[in-house]
């Protein structure tokens, strides 16, 4: 192994020195800084170690730990460079869940599980590794994930300010609809009373329960296992206060014309739930309602949907985003819908 010199620079204080000899460029930046409980060992380069002395620095010497500057998946590669038959068609992407890590894997590999899921746990130094076998699937949206190393499956994401801990094994997590749970994050409900008809674990109730001003946020939920970290997100987000987590199907929420604002988060068969919404919606209330359509027809379509719910000038669209890409030619979009006083007073 390469000896290098070291600075020895005491432990307190120590981030701005080191920095100061990087800037200087004295480090050798192929050797790792090491450390004690009093000491960061900082590698200096031959040709400096004179310099850097006569500053005063404490030197030492010794074997120098190298840095491993290749990328993870070439280690991985590498580690199992025994099994041919796999070592070409290994996933490349994963996704982290705080320490968990989870992969799409070729079935192929499936004989190697064990192995792969031991690989990847050390390369990236994750506690579990699942695989996702089959995405989400039924009313609930539940994953369907193979658990590859580790035992622990529950875990906390951090994202924009929230925390969402949930079991990556009972439990969907969208990555795709960051920028929709950012968005409820920076909306304006100041004094407003909101229902959640879809909550899951919190996606979109913590952001705008968290930051919105909104005065109450009713957030229903059916799946019991999504319920139960919902009702455990809600506290260890300090929202307990705003939040009224219920159990059950939405269609079954009591009341009229008591919500300002409606969140309608799923996809494929959202117009069933329309009814019971347009039921809770006060007048000029807003529906963010989300489906599925064809790029080439979601406004038509949206449009329809609305005109047959609540008739010609019951209801004005405000805007349509979209939220990710679905399938080919498929996108998931959210409309913001204003529920005008015609609507609601025709319901009388
Ligand atoms: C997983 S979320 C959809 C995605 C989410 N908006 C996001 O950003 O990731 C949909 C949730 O609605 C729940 N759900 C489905 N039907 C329901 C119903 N009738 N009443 C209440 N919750 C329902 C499912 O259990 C699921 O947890």
């Amino acid at each position: 192994m390469k000896r290098v010199t070291f600075a020895k620079i005491p432990a307190e204080g120590a981030g701005p020195r080191i920095r100061e000899l990087m800037d200087r460029g004295v480090v050798d930046r192929h050797a790792k800084i090491s450390k004690d409980g009093t000491y960061r060992y900082v590698p200096i380069l031959p040709q400096h170690v004179d310099e850097v002395s006569s500053e005063g620095y404490e030197m030492s010497e010794g074997e120098a730990h190298t840095l491993d500057r290749r990328s993870p998946q070439e280690r991985i590669r590498e580690m199992l460079s025994d099994h041919p038959d796999i070592v070409d068609i290994l996933p490349d992407h994963w996704e982290f869940v705080g320490d968990i890590v989870i992969l799409k894997m070729d079935p192929r590999c499936r004989p190697y599980r064990d192995i792969i899921g031991e690989t990847y746990a050390r390369v990236l130094g994750a506690k579990t590794v699942c695989a996702d076998v089959r995405g989400v699937t039924g009313e609930f949206r539940q994953p369907s994930m193979e658990l590859l190393y580790g035992s622990d499956t529950e875990s906390v994401r951090l994202e924009n300010g929230i925390r969402y801990g949930f079991d990556v094994t009972k439990v969907m997590y969208a990555s795709g609809n960051t920028d929709e749970r950012m968005r409820m994050r920076r909306l304006d409900c100041s004094g407003e009373t909101v229902v959640d008809m879809f909550a899951g674990i919190g996606y979109f109730t913590l952001p705008l329960a968290k930051f919105s001003g909104a005065r109450r946020v009713f957030a229903c939920e059916k799946n019991p296992d999504s319920y139960q970290f919902l009702v455990r997100n809600v506290r260890d987000n300090g929202v307990s206060d705003v939040v009224i987590p219920i159990l059950g199907d939405n269609r079954d929420l009591r009341g009229r014309a008591f919500a300002d604002r409606i969140l309608m988060g799923y996809v494929q068969t959202t117009a069933d739930f329309l009814p019971a919404a347009l039921r809770m919606i006060k007048p000029n209330g807003i529906i963010h309602y989300h489906d599925t359509f064809y790029i080439s027809e979601y406004r038509e379509r949206i449009e329809s949907i609305f005109s047959e719910n609540c008739g010609e000038g019951g209801y004005e669209v405000l805007g349509i985003r979209e939220v990710k890409s679905f399938a080919p030619a498929v996108s998931h979009y959210v409309a913001d819908v204003r529920i005008t006083p015609s609507h609601s007073r025709n319901k009388q």
